[in-house]
């Protein structure tokens, strides 16, 4: 088994196009150009989506991709306010988020919606990356589980067949406990990885061996301090991170743990 360990920042609604820019540039300087360390993806708000895509794209080699946090489920037409799949990838992204927690809390995304908004990014040759997650409440009321393949099976029942997937063309699951965003408490590498490994596991079933090339990482208060023993973890094939990727240093210094890794051959 070989999966390339993927650092991605998901900016949430943060900054100015100044300072998208400013932080695009000095997560580049940071970054080098060999191929076999991680990858890195930033994903800033629509609105600054242009500038940050125009500076990766200025600075071939350095193993970054821009991706966008959420994705409209219409074609171009009449959908005040939407952003389609389509200029997504005009805009010069190559990953889309779907079903982060916020959007299921804050903007009412059903898992219905979610498979909806994975189907379209995925035929518009983005990449989805799929978070999944519990609630305080559901973990300690014993739903974990049943949980997460609810929320894997909305997908996988739709618009994801494993048994056609191609290596190139797989998604992302992003594991986020709800409790560990945003509030410094970090799932414990072993906690984190059981669920991990509960994730594969519902893809194996569904879809065999190419389960295993399937990327699963890990979102909720990774900082520079836990990112290597989080990332160490078997099923564990890096980061989502939201704080710590406004702050370059902090952000390239999750990404070296995860070099690191690559480096030492996991
Ligand atoms: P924090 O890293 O700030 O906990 O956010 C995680 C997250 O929501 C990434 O999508």
């Amino acid at each position: 088994m070989s999966r390339r360990l993927l650092v991605a920042g998901n900016w949430k609604q943060n900054g100015t196009v100044a300072s998208a820019r400013a932080l695009t540039a000095e997560i580049i300087a940071g970054l080098t150009k060999s191929g076999d360390g991680a990858e890195y993806l930033i994903c800033p708000a629509f609105l600054h989506m242009a500038a940050v895509s125009q500076a990766v794209q200025s600075s071939p080699g350095v193993p970054l991709q821009v991706g966008s946090q959420d994705c409209g489920v219409h074609p171009d037409g009449a959908f005040t306010g939407d952003v389609g799949a389509g200029m997504l990838v005009d805009a010069g992204c190559s990953y889309a988020i779907v079903g982060h927690s916020e959007r299921r809390q804050l903007f009412g995304d059903t898992d219905a919606l979610v498979a909806q908004k994975f189907g379209v990014a995925q035929e518009a040759g983005l990449v989805p990356i799929l978070c999944v997650g519990e609630t305080l409440e559901e973990r300690e009321s014993g739903k974990l589980e049943q949980v997460i393949h609810r929320q894997l099976d909305a997908v996988l029942s739709t618009v994801w067949s494993l048994e056609n997937a191609t290596s190139t063309s797989l998604p992302v699951i992003a594991y986020e406990p709800v409790w560990a965003i945003g509030t410094g408490k970090t799932a414990s590498p072993e906690e984190a990885q059981e669920v991990h490994h509960l994730i594969r596991s519902r893809l194996a079933d569904n879809a065999g061996q190419i389960s295993d090339q399937v990327r699963i990482v890990y979102g909720g208060s990774v900082k520079p301090d836990n990112a290597a023993e989080l990332f160490a973890q078997s099923d564990i094939d890096g980061g989502l991170i939201g704080g710590a990727s406004l702050k370059a240093p902090d952000f390239l210094s999750i990404g070296k743990a995860a070099d690191q890794l690559m480096r030492n051959g996991l």
